[in-house]
């Protein structure tokens, strides 16, 4: 699940991922995103070199928020890969979802989509997870990651060499990666919270 399509470069990564080390899997990805402007402007933005060999795939999910009157969603399909693009608020498409394995938590700072970083909000994903889902997401707020942790779920942090540090969480406890002790970090803070939907006093 791509947490917004944006221009979709999440998904098209991820093809270019699976295709360039000829990965024998079938990729469903689930993305909504509420900018139908945005959707149907996606013909006209410049990709990466890497990427522009799938960019067919961005301009036919394009296509049909253009052509399509009031469209909710748009799919594609090929023999490996199923695409759906729901146009609306991201909060309401997720209550409809389960069985996800990966969740690329991308939203813009929580400064600008509050409602996609909240306690809240991840009480939903939490349920749409599968057993060994994992999420991933360049944040590392504390208050981002206790709204994750305070649904249940392990933090840890990763480093690449895009990032210095970023954020992967999953239900189940990890040995391979550096463990980020949430429950330690409220009693060292003890005005640490997780981010609300509501602020409450
Ligand atoms: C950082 S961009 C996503 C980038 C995208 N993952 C990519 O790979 O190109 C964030 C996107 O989230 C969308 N968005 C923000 N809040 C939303 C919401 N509540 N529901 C649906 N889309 C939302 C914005 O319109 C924006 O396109």
């Amino acid at each position: 699940m791509d947490i917004c399509f944006g221009l979709g470069y999440n998904t098209l990564a991820t093809i270019y991922y699976i295709k360039k080390n000829n990965l024998d899997i079938k990729l469903n990805i689930y993305s909504p995103e509420f900018n139908l402007e945005l959707l149907q402007a996606l013909k006209n933005f410049e990709y990466p070199k890497n990427l522009l060999q799938y960019k067919y795939i961005i301009d036919e999910i394009s296509q049909i928020f253009i052509q399509e009157s009031n469209p909710t969603f748009a799919k594609y399909k090929d023999e490996n890969i199923k695409i759906e693009v729901f146009n609306g608020d991201a909060r309401k498409y997720i209550k409809n979802l389960s069985n996800i394995d990966i969740v690329y938590q991308d939203a813009f700072s929580s400064d600008v989509n509050k409602s996609l970083w909240t306690k809240e909000y991840f009480a939903d994903i939490y349920k749409l997870l599968s057993t060994n889902a994992i999420i991933t997401t360049y944040s590392i707020a504390t208050p981002i990651r206790l709204a994750m942790s305070e649904n249940g779920l392990f933090i840890y942090e990763i480093k690449n060499n895009l990032k210095d540090r970023s954020t992967i969480a999953f239900k189940t406890k990890q040995e391979n990666y550096k463990f980020i002790d949430m429950e330690l970090k409220k009693i060292r803070n003890p005005s640490a919270k997780p981010l609300m939907d509501k602020i409450s006093n």
